[in-house]
């Protein structure tokens, strides 16, 4: 019955073998209990009427659900007393959050998606959480917002929690992708699946086209050739976690384009580049995938703005050079 690690087995032997990363190894088991609470939140949404939307806009002009907002204040409130971080930012904030007494000699910050997929949340459909650390910046006040400006190469963890028929923990310190799932009655999370590696083959590719008219002509002719030559079949759940998850998993292209839907030649990417496609590229990496944003590989970018958007082609290095020639 308990045949497979607990996290926190898999944690201490990891530090054991890294007793460099005792801040990390803590940080990841404090995110796994913001997993754990979400999870629950999440379960009985429904049940305490915590569907529906706020009644705001959040910074990225979309309107804000419930369930972000808890999702945002819980995950705040919990890691600024674990002392941590120094910094904090979230998909959901405008600006860095401060951490105060707790975050003075904080050594790390942290960049997350309380909850991605939120226009699934009200639908029983899979919803996420995203995060990305790195070490704290000495060159820069420790809560200005450049302690964010640092490459998706330089994170030393991310990962996501994905809340889906299970809930699963998936993350990385740069040494491999693992993911755990979570034994509600345990309350612990089981290693489910150590040293992922995304499979060659391509079942599915996974875009929203709807927009197809407004991708620029490398994405419009990709997806053309994935349609008629790979001939595979089309996934998209949109919920950026599941649709990555299914596609580390099972293999596949997943792809959120740049688009120019009022016709005025400029594409502009979706996804956010430190709270979305940073830490999950930094995954698909270490599974031996690559995530370019429609040129770049997106762990080579620097971020020049908290909020920044990039587009974001994920798939098999085979897939990727394809797409480069498309
Ligand atoms: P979030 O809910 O954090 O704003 O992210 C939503 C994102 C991503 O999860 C998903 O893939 C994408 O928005 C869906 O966008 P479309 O509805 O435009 O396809
Ligand atoms: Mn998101
Ligand atoms: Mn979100």
């Amino acid at each position: 019955m308990l045949q497979t690690p607990t996290l926190t087995q898999y944690l201490l032997r990891h530090l054991s073998a890294h007793p460099d990363q005792k801040g990390l190894t803590m940080i990841m088991s404090d995110i796994a209990v913001i997993g754990k609470a979400l999870s629950r939140e999440i379960n009985r949404a429904g049940l305490i009427n915590i569907f529906g939307l706020v009644g705001m806009t959040n910074i990225q002009g979309e309107q804000v659900h419930k369930l972000d907002q808890i999702a945002n204040q819980l995950t705040k409130d919990y890691l600024r007393q674990t002392g941590h971080f120094s910094a904090l930012s979230s998909e959901e904030e405008d600006g860095v959050v401060d951490m105060g007494e707790y975050g003075k000699d904080a050594r790390y910050v942290i960049a997350f998606d309380p909850l991605d997929g939120s226009s699934n949340i009200d639908v029983n459909v899979s919803i996420g959480t995203i995060f990305s650390v790195h070490t704290r910046r000495d060159d820069v006040e420790r809560t200005d917002e450049k302690q964010f400006f640092q490459t998706g190469r330089s994170q030393v963890l991310a990962g996501y929690i994905l809340y889906g028929s299970s809930t699963v923990l998936v993350f990385s310190f740069g040494d491999g992708v693992h993911e755990f799932t979570l034994d509600q009655g345990l309350g612990e999370f089981l290693l489910s699946t150590e040293r992922i590696q995304m499979p060659e083959k391509c079942p599915y590719y996974s875009v929203n086209e709807g927009n197809y008219d407004y991708f620029p002509q490398r994405d419009r002719a990709f997806i053309d050739y994935l349609k008629a030559e790979n001939k595979c079949d089309l996934r998209y759940i949109g919920s950026a976690v599941a649709d990555f998850h299914r596609t580390l998993k099972k293999g596949g292209v997943f792809m959120y384009p740049a688009i120019d839907k009022d016709g005025t030649g400029h594409y502009k990417g979706k996804y956010r580049l430190n709270f979305e496609n940073k830490p999950m590229a930094f995954l698909a990496e270490q599974a031996g995938a690559v995530v370019l944003d429609g040129e770049r590989n997106i762990l080579d970018i620097e971020p020049t703005a908290l909020h920044q958007r990039a587009a974001f082609v994920m798939g098999s290095k085979a897939m990727i050079n394809h797409y480069l020639t498309s």
